[in-house]
Parts: C-alpha cells; structure tokens; sequence
C-alpha cells in the first residue's frame, strides 16, 4: 500500500511558553525529517517560534483564525496576519472552539475561505461527540461537518487538510481502535472525493485523539491515516519526537 508523506501537527492548546519552545525546537530541529511536521503554539508564541525554526523545514501554524478580516473586532487575529508572521498552517473548527467558543460548519467555512485568501493552509477538525457515537450518527455528522464546511469552495488538494478528532478520545488517554479509524478515514476520503474529485488524493487526512508514542506507528499505518494531530503528547518534546519518529517509517 503506498502512503503519502505524513503530516505530525502539535497543537498545545492553552499551554506551552518559551520553555517549552525551547525544549521542543531542540528534540526535534537536527533530526532529519521525512514527514512534515508542525506546531501550532498559541498565538504570541508563534513569531518567537516561526524565528528559532528559520531555515528549518519544520512549519509552524495557529490554532485558529478570525473569520473576520479587519476591523472593529477586539481580541481577534486574521489570516493575513498570521501569513504575515510566518504561519504556514492554521486549524480551523477544533471541537474545542466548536464546544467552548459556539463555533459551527457556517462559521468553519468562512475561515477556510480567509485561510485560502491569505494562503495559510486550512487544517478542519471535525468529529462526533461520545453520545453521537454511542447512537451510530458518525457518518451523518461528518458528512454535514464535510460538506457544509467545504462544498463549492475553491480548492485544490494541497491546500488543505482534514483532521478527524472524535470528541470521545481527545484527552481521555483512549484513542479510537485501529477498526474505527480505518472505517471513518475511509468514509472521510470518499466524502472529500465526492467534493474536489481526484484533488483529493493529495489532502492529508489526519487522526488526533489521545495520539501517544506508543500507538503512532499503528495509527499511522492505517489506510488513509496520512498524519497526526497530537495534543497531550506534544507538550513531552521527547514523546513529540518520538511520534515525528515513527511518521519518518511510514514507507511513502
Ligand atoms: P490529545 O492528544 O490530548 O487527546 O488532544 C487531541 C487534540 O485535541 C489535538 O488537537
């Protein structure tokens, strides 16, 4: 089975500092990389990181975007203004924002277009929540996750990614089985070639829940498991580059 180059993404949430950034720049800057990685600190981590990466292939993204472009909206940051900083890559739709912040596919689709615009790849979360799972309405809430976020928009398959985040397995130390992955990142790759045709081969599509060095290199050989987005497990730098490790053996 031949697998795209994987794409390992960190995304520290509400944590992180300068400590931090120093600690994971040094686990994993001379290491030679043949997966993609990035990480997603919060926003004014991200200039101090986007400086220490220079001249690095590592990218570095933001773990959200205002769906305004400017103006009168205070505590907001643009897409252009991360592009402007050095962003390669924002996540957009994360169930915590989704949760905690009220955001929806409405909303969701409308930072993909600014992502677009401002040339910062797109990374949408999407996912069920455990009551969602329990009643078997996974296909149904990622189709509508999908499409609703995604139908019509202009776009080509490297400038964006999907990251599958069942709501169930985020921080609770319990990924979803090697089966449940299988079954829904094939579903999600039939829904994306439905909507951007052969584009879709070249989108990453990634698995984040509970992502631990101890279980990336099975998750990543499952079929259409084209990456990580780790949360928990990135703020270890060691355990963060051991999962960068097992990426590197994904034989591509
Ligand atoms: P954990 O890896 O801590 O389960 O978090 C996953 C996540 O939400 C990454 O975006």
């Amino acid at each position: 089975m031949s697998k795209k180059s994987p794409l390992v993404v960190a995304n520290w949430k509400l944590n992180g500092g300068t400590d931090l950034i120093a600690a994971s720049v040094a686990s994993i800057r001379n290491q030679n990389f043949n997966a993609r990685i990035g990480i997603a600190p919060p926003y004014v981590y991200i200039s101090g990181l986007v400086n220490v990466l220079r001249n690095s292939s590592i990218m570095v993204g933001s773990q959200n975007i205002s769906k305004f472009e400017s103006g009168a909206f205070t505590g907001e940051t643009s897409a252009q203004m991360l592009k402007e900083v050095g962003c390669d890559f924002c996540l957009i739709g994360h169930s915590e924002r989704r949760q905690v912040f009220l955001e929806n596919n409405q909303s969701c689709r409308t930072k993909v277009e600014r992502a677009l615009v401002a040339g910062v790849m797109p990374i949408v979360c999407i996912g069920e929540n455990l009551q969602q799972y329990e009643l078997g309405l996974t296909r149904d809430i990622l189709y509508r996750q999908l499409h609703q976020t995604l139908d019509g928009l202009d776009l080509t398959g490297e400038t964006l990614c999907i990251a599958y985040e069942p709501v169930w397995a985020i921080g609770t130390g319990k990924a979803a089985s090697p089966e449940v992955v299988a079954e829904v990142h094939e579903f999600i790759y039939q829904e994306l070639d439905a909507i951007l045709g052969s584009a879709a081969n070249e989108v990453n599509i990634l698995y984040g829940g509970s992502v631990k060095k101890d279980n990336a290199a099975e998750l990543l050989a499952i079929n259409h498991v084209d990456g990580l987005l780790v949360g928990g497990a990135s703020l270890d730098p060691e355990h963060f580059a051991q999962i960068c490790a097992a990426a590197n053996q994904v034989e591509s």
